[in-house]
């Protein structure tokens, strides 16, 4: 594994892998391969401008021709595939484009990886396969169990990385990570929406009772757990990837809102998302047992995260003071204020 194809590498978890693999690995080259949807930035990839180890092909993973194409030009012997519609919100009013890119553009990857007989093939999945974990929690062989369109989709993905394993012997491996946090999360996602907002003053819309709960990890502990995978992972297996301890949402909002030093009042109480998984929680021995271990717990991976946010406003203010996101927000949040619940939290 030396020549890396990271599609979806502009986003927010596959760009700081490609900082991860640059930074360790000096004889690796690294090709980026990505639609640039809303939530592909090249800011993300800066630092890497002018490293003669790094290559930007703008493309969709659904295009077979152009992903073969890619392939073939870089000689490129290993997929790490990061690209997907990842928001949760989105997929409940526009399924098919989840549909389209999270299940038939794997499905494109895959077929491009047995044809041209890679290396290896590494599927970047979610703990969102499990569905809501009311108690205990989730080892990898736990029912797939989605709820919304996005983590179906996720799960059809899997089960066809797992199809190519045991029918065509494609050398796959895929980690199921738990909530991602840290530099470059596009701010539709709730940490770094909470963070931004509370900069400004704004309002953090807590979505129903706000007790729901994720295991927030820090996203260069989920790259380490990644590359680990692909070094040492047994072919054919699923690892989640976690630290194995959750926090209500109404926590972190707090915590936010003390590492700002921002007030109280901030917090707003809105609707609720529909289908809204209460609960994930990672079994997640099977990568201890590797060797893995989240080097940050949720307070030091926040600190961390709130840290990069103060200090990155250049590159947040760009992104929200677009039209496009403006939209999002008004369409997404606007009218859905209720009353704190009782009794208060
Ligand atoms: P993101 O939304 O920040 O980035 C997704 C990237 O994929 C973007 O750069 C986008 O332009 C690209 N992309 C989308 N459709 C594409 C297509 N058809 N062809 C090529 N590129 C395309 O996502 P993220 O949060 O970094 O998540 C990356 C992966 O990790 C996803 O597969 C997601 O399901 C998974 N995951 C995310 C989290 C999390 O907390 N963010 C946790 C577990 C797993
Ligand atoms: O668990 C891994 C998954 O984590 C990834 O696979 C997804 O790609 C990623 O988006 C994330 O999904 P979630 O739905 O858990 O993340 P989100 O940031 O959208 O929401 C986290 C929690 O915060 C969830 O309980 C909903 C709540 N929330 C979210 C938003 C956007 C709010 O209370 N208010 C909000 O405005």
């Amino acid at each position: 594994m030396r020549n890396f194809l990271i599609t979806g590498g502009a986003g927010f978890i596959g760009s700081n892998y490609v900082t991860f693999l640059l930074e360790h690995y000096p004889d690796c080259r690294v090709v980026v391969y990505d639609k640039l949807t809303y939530a592909g930035n090249l800011n993300n990839l800066l630092a890497h401008k002018n490293d003669t180890r790094y290559a930007f092909v703008k493309g969709d993973i659904c295009d077979s021709a152009a992903v073969r194409e890619t392939l073939v030009a870089h000689q490129i012997d290993t997929i790490v595939n990061f690209a997907a519609e990842t928001h949760v919100d989105r997929s409940l009013s526009d399924a098919g484009s989840f549909v389209n890119t999270d299940v038939y553009g794997t499905f494109v990857l895959l077929e491009a990886a047995r044809e041209l007989k890679l290396e290896r093939y590494h599927q970047i999945s979610t703990d969102e396969v499990y569905g809501e974990i009311l108690t205990g929690s989730s080892n990898e062989e736990y029912p797939i169990q989605t709820r919304s369109p996005y983590s179906a989709s996720k799960a059809g993905a899997d089960l066809m990385v797992l199809a190519y394993f045991t029918s065509f012997g494609l050398p796959v491996t895929i980690t199921r990570g738990s909530n991602n946090i840290g530099p470059y999360q596009y701010p539709e996602k709730v940490v770094p929406l909470f963070i931004t907002n509370a900069i400004d003053d704004k309002p953090l819309p807590i979505y129903g009772d706000g007790l729901q709960m994720r295991d927030y990890q820090y996203v260069g502990d989920h790259c380490e757990g990644i590359d680990l995978v692909l070094r040492q992972g047994e072919l054919g297996q699923v690892y989640n990837l976690g630290t194995g301890s959750e926090t209500r949402n109404i926590d972190m909002a707090n915590l936010i809102l003390d590492l700002l030093g921002k007030p109280k009042t901030l917090l707003q109480y809105i609707t609720d998302r529909p289908g809204h998984d209460r609960r994930y929680a990672l079994d997640v021995r099977k990568i201890n047992a590797l060797g893995w271990h989240s080097r940050h717990d949720f307070a030091a991976a926040l600190e961390a995260t709130v840290r990069w946010y103060r200090e990155n406003e250049w590159w947040w203010r760009e992104i929200k003071s677009g039209a496009y996101y403006q939209a999002y927000y008004h369409t997404h949040y606007s009218g859905r204020e209720v009353a704190a619940p009782n009794p208060a939290h």
